[in-house]
């Protein structure tokens, strides 16, 4: 039975809501605490069974495939001061089995775009997508969950979650009939959704499976919503003509592609961050006190 091998990993957004940070640099390398988002991403990814990871980058996401690739002068300097487990940390960033591939998307013509970009490397196989900024902490990593279901169903799946009825606009919607625990049908997607016209509340979130049948609809669609060709519409193709279905996983989601969400993230790992985690909570404990007085 084949298995789910290989990851897209779509890093050529603007990220505008970000900026000036993201003005030279990509948001996937913004750090939670002492890792880019990309890294943890690609971690979920790895520990999922994933072994090609593609990058779809654009301007400025050299520090991207910097960060993944060797660093003869660091790693040279760490090892002559001797500073043997930081050089064990920036060589082991990722295991030495797993190929980087990089893939240019000169222009950001929106996510599905950036995912059609990934066919000429995907071949006949399912693959996973996933969004760094979406940072997902589960105990089994998200992605490992999903492609354990998908060994199972062996059908494209969406990862999803309930999100507040008045964001809607800020997701892909899903329409849903239940299949089993913690998995549904998908019968129809809508691109953010105002409240009103929304399906359901059960949004799409950044993991995704999906067959290779997607770039089939991917190139033929037009650019909806955002004037972007959306990943949501290549979706909604796929729907029509095969099972699709929502997998609602265990764990926990950030959307590091807002401010507040990035910095919640920040707090919770910060907090039992093994390192620094005790000291950071006195910092905070203390500056909520002094609030109170
Ligand atoms: P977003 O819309 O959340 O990211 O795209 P953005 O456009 O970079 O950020 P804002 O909204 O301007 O702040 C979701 C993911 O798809 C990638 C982004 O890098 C992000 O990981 N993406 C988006 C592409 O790779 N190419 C695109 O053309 C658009």
């Amino acid at each position: 039975m084949k298995k789910v091998t290989k990851a897209v990993f779509p890093v050529a957004g603007l990220g505008t809501r970000f900026l000036p940070a993201t003005k030279a640099n990509p948001k996937e390398m913004l750090p939670v605490v002492d890792k880019p988002l990309i890294q943890y991403a690609v971690e979920e990814a790895v520990a999922a069974g994933i072994t090609d990871l593609i990058f779809i980058t654009g301007r400025n996401k050299r520090s991207i495939s910097d960060h993944f690739d060797m660093a003869y002068e660091l790693e040279n300097e760490l090892e002559r001061a001797g500073k043997k487990q930081l050089l064990t940390l920036v060589q082991n960033i990722v295991p030495s089995h797993v190929n980087c591939i990089y893939i240019r998307q000169t222009r950001a013509l929106g996510l599905g775009h950036a995912v059609l970009l990934a066919k000429p490397v995907i071949n006949d196989d399912a693959f996973a997508v996933v969004l760094a900024d979406d940072l997902l902490d589960g105990k089994t990593p998200v992605m490992k969950q999903m492609v354990d279901a998908y060994d199972y169903y062996r059908c494209s799946l969406l990862g999803v979650e309930d999100v507040p009825a008045d964001q809607t606009r800020s997701y892909g919607i899903v329409a849903t009939n239940p299949v089993s625990d913690g998995i549904e049908q998908v019968s129809a997607i809508v691109e953010k959704p105002a409240p009103e016209d929304a399906p359901s509340t059960l949004g799409v979130v950044g993991r995704y499976i999906l067959t290779p049948r997607i770039f089939h609809h991917l190139e033929r669609i037009r650019p909806g919503s955002g004037n972007e060709v959306q990943l949501t519409d290549g979706i909604s193709g796929l729907i029509d003509e095969e099972q699709v279905l929502a997998y609602r996983f265990n764990g926990v989601r950030y959307d590091c592609g807002s401010k507040a969400g990035y910095l919640e993230a920040t707090v919770r790992l910060g907090l039992r961050h093994p390192e620094c985690g005790a000291e950071f909570r006195a910092l905070l404990e203390s500056i909520f006190t002094k609030k109170q007085k």
